[in-house]
């Protein structure tokens, strides 16, 4: 049922391997989460590039190819498909390497508008494109996190049933589906239930995109509530639970209530957990866990989250689902600080390299968290990340062909953990070199760039 999922073959309990090393920290730590930033700047806004207005697909369109005709250095634009009616689902990279994975620096995105007739997401992401290009060389912050982020923002998933939304329409279904019907945000394969709706082609790209590019983070960005909302968006036993909703909780609870925290705490409103009208729930905090609002078959997040590890979170950011446009200058205002703060949480928890005896990349390694029994690979390059909150962890490593391994790593608040662990071939083993594993809190050098781009960029624009 997924391909993540991983038994762990009983471990050989071995000398333990664990190099908790004092833990100092550089001067230069340029990729931690405290870097002793001033906070990101506000935006100043530039009617004649972007005003506050909805922007039609050939108008959205425009301003990309745009935008990434002026800022070369900054953005990449390309294509993960079509939608059922041919208009292009667009992604724009932003980042200081926009044309290649920076080696050992994480990749995430925002994927909006994947219910049509929720608008708001669409125009926050192309404010964000634009803030993010015209900050870089004026905010420390941003810079930070374009330096050490690579960046996707995909505006539209849903680009057919947006154009089919009417303005100022806060609630209702006219445009929420695909142009076939269906509703994107129930169309992911699910690991609770069968799902047996047919995959349509913009759901179709993403997972063919998820599957390309390994993203460590993730936002869904929708409409009608206001809530950061973590998974699990199903659950169990769903079919039994009609009338009260209850949890499903991850093993990473811990962390996704965090990363919504972020969110929400960030946001001029959301914390408030003020409810939308008075027939709506309201939201201790601004967050809640999916399937405790309502259970969903289907949802993006939880596919994201347990087939690929990606830590993924759906950010309900207005109450009305398109609202006037007179009113987005303030759901920007509103939501600018979280978009960017939400991001910088990747670079949280624990990073490193999978290596052999000669330090040759592992590519799907098998990673887990002890006690977190959803896993995570290594990319081609034998990396991996994973968001984690202060404490004392064990990783478990487990790739074809060599000794499983079990590393103790300790993960501060300041910046994170860096860990490289080096995989023994299992024939020919010998205890004594199971020891060979590094703790350091030291960045990685300058990366070499790769020199293979077929994951980078699939269609270049
Ligand atoms: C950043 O880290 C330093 C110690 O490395 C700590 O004293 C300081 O309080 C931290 N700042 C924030 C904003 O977390
Ligand atoms: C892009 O970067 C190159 C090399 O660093 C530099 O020569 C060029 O001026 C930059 N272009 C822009 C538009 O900033
Ligand atoms: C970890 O491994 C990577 C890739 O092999 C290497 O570039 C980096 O220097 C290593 N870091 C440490 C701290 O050993
Ligand atoms: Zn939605």
């Amino acid at each position: 049922m997924t391909s993540q999922r991983f038994a762990l073959p009983t471990l050989l309990v071995v000398l333990c391997a664990c190099l908790v090393e004092n833990l100092s920290v550089e001067e230069n730590f340029a990729s931690g989460l405290n870097v002793s930033l001033p906070e990101p700047r506000a935006y100043i806004p530039d009617a004649h590039l972007l005003d506050f207005v909805y922007h039609n697909h050939e108008e959205m369109t425009r301003f990309l190819r745009a935008t990434s005709a002026r800022y070369p250095n900054l953005t990449a634009l390309y294509s993960i498909g079509k939608s059922v009616q041919g208009r292009d689902l667009w992604v724009m990279v932003v980042s200081a390497s926009p044309y290649e994975h920076m080696l050992g620096k994480p990749d995430v995105k925002y994927v909006a508008n994947i219910h049509g007739n929720e608008a708001v997401g669409r125009e926050l992401m192309l404010h964000l494109i634009q803030y993010f290009v015209t900050s870089y060389t004026t905010d420390p912050y941003i810079k930070w996190l374009l330096d050490n982020t690579r960046i996707h923002i995909l505006p539209s998933l849903n680009p057919d049933g947006f154009a089919v939304s009417k303005e100022g329409t806060c609630d209702g279904g006219q445009g929420r589906y695909n142009a076939r019907g269906f509703d994107l945000n129930r169309n992911f394969p699910d690991y609770f239930k069968q799902n047996n709706k047919r995959g349509q082609p913009e759901t179709d790209a993403v997972k063919e995109w998820i599957s390309k590019i390994q993203f460590s983070l993730s936002g869904s960005l929708h409409g009608g509530a206001l809530v950061a909302s973590y998974p699990y968006d199903n659950t169990p036993n769903s079919m039994f639970q009609s009338y009260a909703s209850s949890p499903s909780l991850t093993p990473d609870d811990d962390i996704f209530r965090h990363l919504s925290l972020t969110y929400a705490s960030n946001h001029a409103k959301m914390s408030r957990g003020v409810a939308c009208k008075t027939s709506s729930p309201s939201f201790e905090n601004g967050i809640t866990n999916g399937a405790a609002w309502y259970p969903l078959t289907g949802g993006m997040q939880d596919y994201n989250y347990i087939w690929y590890g990606c830590m993924e979170v759906t950010l309900e950011v207005s109450c009305c689902k398109y609202p006037p446009a007179h009113e987005l200058r303030k759901y920007w205002d509103d939501n600018q600080l979280s978009l960017v703060k939400f991001l910088a949480e990747v670079h949280r928890g624990v990073q490193g390299f999978v290596t052999d005896m000669s330090g040759t990349p592992i590519e799907k390694a098998s990673l887990k968290i002890k006690g977190r029994d959803v896993g995570f690979q290594t990319t081609r390059y034998g990396e991996f990340w994973r968001i984690l909150l202060p404490g004392v962890y064990k990783l478990e490593v487990y790739a074809d062909g060599y000794i499983p391994r079990d590393v103790d790593f300790m993960v501060v608040d300041q910046h994170p953990t860096l860990l490289n662990v080096t995989m023994q071939p299992a024939k020919g083993y010998h205890m004594y070199n199971l020891l060979k594993t590094t703790t350091t809190t030291t960045t990685p050098r300058t990366p070499p760039s790769s020199k293979d781009s077929s994951d980078i960029i699939m269609f270049p624009e």
